[in-house]
């Protein structure tokens, strides 16, 4: 089977402390991968280990066939591997629709065509156009970026995120701190933008991630306790036992 992510015996200390511990993992191409587990177990960590935000203390990272242990975070994302950082990415003082074209351009930039400028511009409005249908923030294109609700940021950020059109995506909670309504719209929205792409996303919401994922892998303190189907995740023992017991 092809896979996007391979870890192998991937460790992360800190001083003494082992937050993600000895990690082997294949993460399949396409679809929803789901990473859940009690706070503290490690799921962030694991993501700034992908991400390469943080170097690992142990292990090695591979994407699609390629060792990107020691690549830098911004080498990984020139391969395709997007995480959505906090709502600080953010211009609050332009309007949403100038920081989706920002984003876009930024993308552009790297591809510029100098004989055709003008079909480079074509391009930006393009991505900027089809991203605001995509996160539902086209009618919101000339509101000041910091006048939307919570909900509206959040999908703003992942619209900043698929703006350079990544094949992998990593989220982190995106739905944290969302009304109901914000909730089902921008899990209608990551639901719109999987296909053709590989989602790994970390949640709490159990309901959300039951229906919403391909696979889930639960992680408890720094080891992958279990991988499989929501079904195969809800009918497991050890998860019933260690985590899912309380909670569905
Ligand atoms: N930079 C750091 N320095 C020291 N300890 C850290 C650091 N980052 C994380 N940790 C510790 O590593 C463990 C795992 O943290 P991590 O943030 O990865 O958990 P998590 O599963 O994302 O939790 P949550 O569900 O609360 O977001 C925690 O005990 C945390 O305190
Ligand atoms: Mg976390």
């Amino acid at each position: 089977m092809s896979y996007v992510f391979k870890t192998d015996g991937l460790t992360r200390r800190f001083s003494g402390f082992t937050a993600v511990n000895n990690v082997s993992i294949e993460i399949p191409e396409g679809g929803v991968r789901t990473i859940i587990g009690p706070n503290g177990a490690g799921k962030t960590t694991f993501f700034n280990l992908l991400s390469g935000l943080l170097p690992p203390s142990e292990g090695r990272i591979f994407f699609r066939d390629r060792d990107i242990t020691a690549l830098h975070a911004y080498q990984r994302a020139r391969l395709g591997i997007a995480r959505s950082f906090q709502i600080t990415n953010i211009f609050g003082h332009l309007t949403v629709g100038e920081n989706v074209r920002l984003a876009a351009q930024a993308v552009h930039d790297g591809k510029a065509n100098f004989f055709f400028p003008g079909s480079r511009m074509d391009q930006v409005n393009e991505t900027t156009e089809r991203v605001l249908h995509d996160v539902g923030l086209w009618d919101a294109r000339d509101a000041r970026a910091e006048n939307l609700s919570h909900g509206d940021q959040r999908r703003l950020e992942i619209g900043l995120v698929i703006a350079s059109d990544p094949p992998m995506l990593l989220l982190d909670e995106p739905l944290a701190g969302m009304s109901p309504t914000e909730t089902h719209e921008t899990v209608d929205l990551i639901q719109r933008i999987s296909p053709g792409r590989t989602i790994l996303l970390v949640e709490h919401d159990i309901d959300v991630v039951m229906s919403i994922s391909t696979t889930i892998t639960v992680l408890q303190t720094g080891q992958i306790l279990a991988t499989g189907t929501p079904a195969e995740i809800r009918g497991n023992e050890a998860v019933q036992r260690a985590y899912l017991g309380e909670l569905v």
